[in-house]
């Protein structure tokens, strides 16, 4: 049986998924791969959505780069849904790449990386900001995009340099009093910056902060444990996994420490061959979370899997650890 509605190659028989395989294929509830990389979860009205990157075609280097610029073309961004975090059904593309048009940021030609969606309460609208730039990553700038409906389709409304400052990798946190910051990696990815959006979160205020001063930090993922917030960075080696570590702040806007790799046991120093994207709140309480990460496939980039895993807090320290195979209910015990 070949189903031809989704983005991904389909399984042949649909089977429930009973647990988490990092770094297995995952099929969707008509048994396509899940095509969503570098992505973020949004928990909304009792359902979560998983918004990614759909990487879909041939891989191929960009000529002339000084380091290894593997490119697939850019497919926009999917959206899924999902009751139980395991079995998701696929909700469509949420924001479409424009496939002719090379002067559009969304252009199947340019970079449409890491989407997070956020909802706004007073607008009523949902928002999502993303990593928007040319095929060679000089462009280095953040998009927006709104839509009625978690599932889109999303709006798009313009991308722009937060303050003037370069933005690539990325992330949005909304903290519990609804305030909304964008986390981006800046200075040619030397140093992190937090911004605050304004308060319908379709730009940026000028509060804006320098952390992580040229440490060199990408993929950021950010949680709050205890009245402080932990952010999860990868270092910057393109597509090639490398050593997490975390940073803690007492506020968001404060002073953020960077410590060591939250990962523990065989190969945590190349955070299990991925790279962080996102960190959901499970119990957060009792420090229970999920850490997201992508596996990157430079040469297959449709290929690329998921890691997620069970992350768990240690006497306020941050401790992620491999396991072929796990549940929510283990995560919870
Ligand atoms: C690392 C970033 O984290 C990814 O999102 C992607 O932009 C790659 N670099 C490209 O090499």
């Amino acid at each position: 049986m070949m189903l031809c509605l989704n983005t991904g190659y389909a399984q042949t028989s649909l089977t429930k998924n009973t647990s988490f395989k990092p770094g297995e294929n995952w099929y969707d509830e008509s048994g396509h791969i899940i095509n969503a990389h570098g992505g973020g979860l949004f928990f909304y009205n009792g359902t979560y959505y998983w918004y990614g990157e759909i990487k879909k075609g041939k891989t191929s280097r960009v000529p002339d780069a000084s380091w290894e610029n593997y490119r697939v073309v850019a497919g926009g961004v999917s959206c899924y849904s999902s009751k139980d975090l395991l079995n998701w059904k696929y909700e469509g593309v949420a924001l479409p790449a424009e496939k002719t048009d090379s002067a559009n940021d969304l252009y199947q030609g340019n970079v449409i990386e890491r989407p997070k969606v956020i909802y706004n309460a007073r607008t009523k609208k949902f928002v999502m900001w993303l990593h928007i730039d040319s095929k060679d990553y000089a462009a280095a700038k953040s998009g927006v995009a709104v839509s009625d409906k978690p599932q889109g389709p999303f709006t798009y409304l313009h991308s722009e340099r937060p303050n003037g400052n370069m933005a690539r990798d990325m992330t949005i946190y909304q903290d519990d009093d609804g305030r909304a910051y964008h986390f981006y990696s800046s200075e040619e990815n030397a140093t992190m910056h937090i911004c605050l959006l304004s308060d319908d979160y379709l730009s940026h205020t000028t509060n804006d902060k320098r952390i992580l001063i040229n440490l060199s930090r990408e993929a950021p993922a950010i949680f709050k444990y205890n009245n402080r917030y932990y952010l999860i960075t990868s270092g910057c080696t393109g597509w090639a996994p490398n050593e997490a570590s975390y940073a803690v702040a007492d506020s968001i806007m404060g002073d953020w420490t960077q410590n060591g790799n939250p990962c523990k046991g065989a190969d945590a120093n190349k955070t299990f061959y991925a790279q962080s994207t996102y960190v959901l709140p499970v119990d957060a309480a009792k420090g229970k979370f999920i850490f997201m990460a992508d596996r990157w496939h430079k040469t297959n980039l449709e290929d690329s899997r998921y890691i997620w895993l069970p992350l768990t807090m240690n006497n306020n320290v941050p401790e992620i650890s491999w396991t072929d195979s796990w549940t929510i209910d283990e995560l919870k015990k």
